[in-house]
């Protein structure tokens, strides 16, 4: 399969850590222009310089996604900046574990306006751009394994990746004959910032962990190995990198389990 050479211009939600962080460095090496989004502007500033350094041209700004004007505006200053983006990619998202009858409000509001709302905003807006300019595109979704394995003590978040399923699915078709692509990823645990507020004392692992083997949830995805953001960003970019004409629907991307845990007797 040849690899697509263009230059593209690269819309990163959530850039100011982990996947988003991650992707951009391996975006600029590339050489590709890039706009990037989070909340915490020090973050995204500091991402920013280290792209610049690697060669990218990079506009940085303050991006809520669960803020319609924010997103509106963050595309508004990136597209005076750099053109339109040609690959939007849906990264921002937050997951808080704890049983859905003992969760908070806030917390339930916050999951949702952020894996879900914030992702139609930004698709919304990035579609638009691109359809109105009659350019190809890639709009990218981090999906997770939580859709497929829908776990207990993460209702709110596997519920939203559920969703993301179908937004996708029914995405793609709406966009057909129109140049833009939507790429969907199933992500399995990967080293990040996304479990910083989840409470990680042995007792609260362990409670997770035996719902995960009652459930039986608890497989190669969950044995304690992780894989690294930069395995991440490999795989979109080789999904964009598809030319015209190729799409890659959906990428299943999990750890593999630890070697040494093979079934044994089977053969
Ligand atoms: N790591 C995994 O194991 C895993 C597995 C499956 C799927 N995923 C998905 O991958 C994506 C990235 O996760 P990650 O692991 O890289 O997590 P992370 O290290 O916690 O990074 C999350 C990023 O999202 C940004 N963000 C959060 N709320 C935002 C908002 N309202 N507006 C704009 N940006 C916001 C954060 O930046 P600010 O705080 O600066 O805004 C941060 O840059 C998420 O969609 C997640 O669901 C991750």
């Amino acid at each position: 399969m040849t690899a697509d050479q263009r230059l593209r211009t690269v819309l990163i939600t959530g850039a100011s850590a982990g996947l988003g962080e991650a992707l951009a460095l391996t975006c600029a090496q590339k050489g590709w222009r890039l706009a990037l989004g989070a909340r915490r502007v020090d973050r995204i500033e500091d991402v920013a310089r280290r792209a610049r350094e690697a060669g990218a041209e990079v506009y940085a700004g303050r991006l809520d996604v669960t803020d319609e004007d924010s997103v509106e505006r963050f595309f508004d200053e990136s597209e005076a900046a750099l053109g339109v983006a040609d690959i939007v990619v849906n990264n921002a998202g937050l997951s808080k574990p704890g049983i859905l009858h003992e969760r908070a409000t806030a917390d339930i509001r916050r999951e949702v306006e952020t894996n879900l709302l914030g992702v139609l905003f930004v698709s919304r807006r990035g579609v638009a751009a691109l359809v109105e300019n009659e350019m190809r595109g890639d709009i990218v979704f981090m999906g997770s394994d939580a859709a497929t394995v829908p776990r207990p003590g993460q209702v709110t978040y596997s519920a939203t990746k559920g969703a993301l399923e179908t937004l996708c699915t029914s995405l793609s078709r709406e966009l057909e004959g129109t140049g833009v692509r939507v790429i969907r990823l199933r992500i399995g645990p990967t080293m990040s910032e996304f479990g910083a507020e989840w409470d990680l004392s042995p007792q609260a692992l362990e409670e997770r962990t035996e719902l995960f083997r009652r459930f039986g949830t608890r497989d190669a995805r969950h044995l304690g190995t992780l894989m690294q953001a930069d395995d991440i960003a490999q795989a979109i970019l080789f999904a964009v990198g598809r030319p015209p004409g190729v799409v890659i629907d959906t990428i299943d991307i999990y750890p593999e389990a630890p070697l040494g845990n093979a079934v044994k007797g089977l053969r």
